[in-house]
């Protein structure tokens, strides 16, 4: 346990700490309504992705345009279920947003999530991770809890939501630091996505073998926000989400992946697409998809030297 600083102590910048207060205020209304059953509500439509959308994906995706919108500290945004960058109202951030990760496994009960990345100007396009003011995630499992990163200050860090009776003026008190993230080291615990690929990706075959023959332990709950937030926790493994021409990348490079490689990286962990850090890659459309590995160095350029970026 930390020391329970707040993230209200924990925030000194006063535009950002009114930006990542709308989005806390959003994650306690969605945790609620998930904890309602929302999530069992049916169908909505089909997003640009081409996922089936829950009507909690929407509803969740108004529920944070909404804070963000309030805020007035937010000059765009953009979310998985509404790809395109348009004006938030505001001026100083851009703001892009996964708001439920996790659609397909509401049904089981499993945690999902929301993930965010921030970055100071108008738009993402052109810009790389390394640039971004902040990025992290929302959990909903049996507690909400939020991870999250700043450019400014060292490693990542956990703050747990104590909702108090009584809703008072600081919300952010309600958010207690529990961990502090400072590094991630090789151990044997792996989570591996897209294992359909295996069958013409080689090298992610090689992989396995060499997970499996080492006695590594698994741990995916199809949750890219559970399954990689898990490196974090447990300060070991490796998470990946490798593509072949069958089974081409599904993860977002923008909703998804850099946001949770800004987590990794300033937790002492690594991130990469087969080739280069996630960090490093420019957004040049809001819609990229891409193949990414984090975890441990070691486990990384493990995961480099064996699948690389053959597709
Ligand atoms: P989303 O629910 O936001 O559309 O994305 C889910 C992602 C991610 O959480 C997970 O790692 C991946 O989809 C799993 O994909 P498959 O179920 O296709 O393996
Ligand atoms: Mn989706
Ligand atoms: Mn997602
Ligand atoms: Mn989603």
């Amino acid at each position: 346990m930390e020391d329970h600083q707040t993230l209200e102590s924990f925030l000194s910048e006063e535009s950002l700490k009114r930006c990542i207060q709308a989005l806390t205020e959003a994650a306690e209304e969605i945790s609620s309504l998930l904890r309602k059953g929302a999530g069992l509500l049916g169908l909505s439509s089909v997003n640009t992705f081409g996922d089936q959308q829950l009507q909690i994906d929407v509803l969740a995706d108004q529920v944070i345009e909404k804070a963000l919108q309030k805020s007035g500290v937010v000059e765009s945004i953009c979310s998985e279920e509404r790809s395109k960058e348009r004006p938030c109202g505001g001026t100083g951030f851009a703001v892009a947003y996964d708001p439920l990760d996790g659609s397909s496994i509401i049904d089981t009960n499993f945690a999902v999530g929301t993930i965010f990345g921030i970055l100071k100007g108008g738009s993402f396009i052109g810009h790389r991770g390394r640039e971004w003011t902040a990025a992290g995630c929302f959990v909903y499992g049996p507690r909400t809890e939020l991870t999250l990163a700043v450019a400014d200050e060292e490693y990542a860090h956990q703050f747990i939501c104590i909702p108090q009776d009584s809703k008072d003026a600081t919300v952010l008190g309600r958010w207690k630091r529990n961990r502090v993230f400072k590094t991630i080291e090789s151990g044997k615990l792996f989570a591996p996505g897209n294992l359909r690929s295996t069958v013409d990706n080689s090298g992610y075959q090689k992989l396995v073998n060499y997970w499996m023959s080492n006695k590594y332990q698994l741990r995916y709950t199809g949750g890219m926000v559970p399954d990689v937030n898990q490196l974090l926790i447990k300060g070991k493994g490796v998470f990946c989400n490798p593509a072949s021409i069958s089974s081409p990348a599904k993860l977002r490079l923008l909703f998804e992946c850099i946001p949770l490689a800004f987590l990794i990286e300033k937790a002492g962990g690594r991130s990469s697409n087969g080739n280069i850090s996630l960090l490093d890659i420019p957004v040049n459309e809001t819609e990229e998809r891409c193949q990414v590995c984090y975890g441990a160095k070691e486990e990384v350029e493990r995961f480099d030297a064996m699948v690389g970026q053959m597709f």
